[in-house]
């Protein structure tokens, strides 16, 4: 398949080919497009062939719903059976934006985009071209990440044509993501809502709205066969460079300690090393391929160069991965479960 690319801005938009987009999304066609997130692979939320298309071209697993992508909360009301009270709270303040409602689906979700579970995963995005795309499309979009399934998702225009050139039709390039993790996903099935993947909205903001809000126990652990996550996308191995991961967890001065002597070993049987630091510890490490994910006084920067710099590690060749570990509060909480999903959760105690 032949791919086009066009570049554009979010404050500048190209509306003629959005609106050539749009037309493509609508007659069951696939479309990359940017979002606050990270890149999103669209089609045709209510057209069960566009939608199998999006499983071939990420070869993604058929138990795995998609989220379906809406311009105005208008949209939604045909796609879902009942809106609970607690939910239109949550997307009166958190929409347009990285958070992802689940409702109870009407029937024009077909099973394929619901993955044949009887709900559906619904999303407002706030990146305007995002939306001005769905809008012109005049259909809602579903949407994963725009990534072959269990690599990191794209968060820049380079990395979804890396995964994807001759997949689909069209990649619309933007600026970088600006939040890096994929939204936080939230089940307002049930009552209280349960944080079912954690991201750029944080219990902290939930807990302002609703302070029984929580997260499912189940997605910070390591998985077991008997492992049932309410999201199933929680049970693959995901956001995977090549090289193997290993997180190192302590203090600090302990976590780099632990990092050289790994080195040092790595090294002498000719292994090449990345490091995933921080501008804080980046000086300290030696004979590595070290990259700083930024300051550890914005976890924000981290989130968002997070899945860049695992894939930068691809780009350097490196036969290991060492990280170093964050806080699991606000957004630190989505950091940890991308890190420890990519690790396999192989965390090393400093
Ligand atoms: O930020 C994002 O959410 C990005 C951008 C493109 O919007 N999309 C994204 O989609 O991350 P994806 O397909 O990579 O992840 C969707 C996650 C999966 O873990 C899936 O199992 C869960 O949401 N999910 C979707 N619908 C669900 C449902 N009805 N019930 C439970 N989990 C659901
Ligand atoms: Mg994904």
């Amino acid at each position: 398949m032949n791919t086009k690319v066009v570049k554009m801005d979010e404050h500048n938009l190209d509306k003629g080919s959005l609106i050539e987009c749009g037309k493509i999304l609508r007659e069951g066609g696939l479309v990359v497009f940017p979002t606050e997130t990270v890149y999103g692979l669209g089609a045709n939320a209510l057209n069960a062939e566009a939608v199998k298309k999006i499983f071939e071209a990420k070869g993604r697993p058929q138990d795995n719903p998609l989220i379906v992508h809406v311009c105005d909360i208008e949209s939604i009301k045909p796609l879902v059976k009942e809106i609970p009270e607690i939910a239109c709270k949550l997307m009166g303040k958190f929409w347009p934006g990285p958070m992802t409602i689940i409702l109870p689906k009407s029937d024009l979700i077909p099973e394929e985009t619901s993955a044949g579970l009887d709900s559906v995963g619904i999303r407002m995005p706030s990146n305007l071209i995002a939306r001005e795309l769905i809008r012109v499309s005049e259909v809602p979009i579903a949407a994963p990440s725009a990534n072959i399934s269990g690599r990191p998702s794209p968060t820049d225009l380079e990395r979804c044509m890396e995964d994807l050139m001759g997949k689909v039709d069209y990649i619309i390039g933007g600026e970088k993501c600006d939040v890096g993790v994929e939204s936080t996903v939230i089940d307002c099935t049930i009552y209280p809502p349960c944080v079912l993947r954690p991201g750029g909205i944080t219990l902290e903001m939930f807990r302002e709205v609703d302070d029984k809000i929580y997260i499912d126990p189940a997605i910070m652990k390591k998985p077991d066969k008997d492992f049932k996550p309410k999201a199933p996308g929680m049970k693959y191995r995901h956001y995977a460079p090549k090289a193997p991961v290993k997180i190192v967890q302590g203090e600090l001065n302990k976590t780099v300690e632990k990092i050289n002597e790994i080195i040092k070993e790595c090294v002498s049987e000719n292994k090449i090393v990345g490091v995933m630091a921080t501008d804080e510890t980046a000086n300290y490490y030696k004979n590595a391929v070290i990259i700083s994910l930024g300051s550890r006084k914005n976890l924000n920067t981290i989130a968002q160069n997070l899945f860049g710099t695992l894939r930068s590690f691809d780009d350097k060749k490196v036969d290991i991965i060492l990280s170093e570990s964050f806080e699991e509060e606000g957004i630190g909480i989505a950091i940890m479960n991308r890190l420890k999903k990519s690790a396999g959760f192989d965390i090393i105690k400093a």
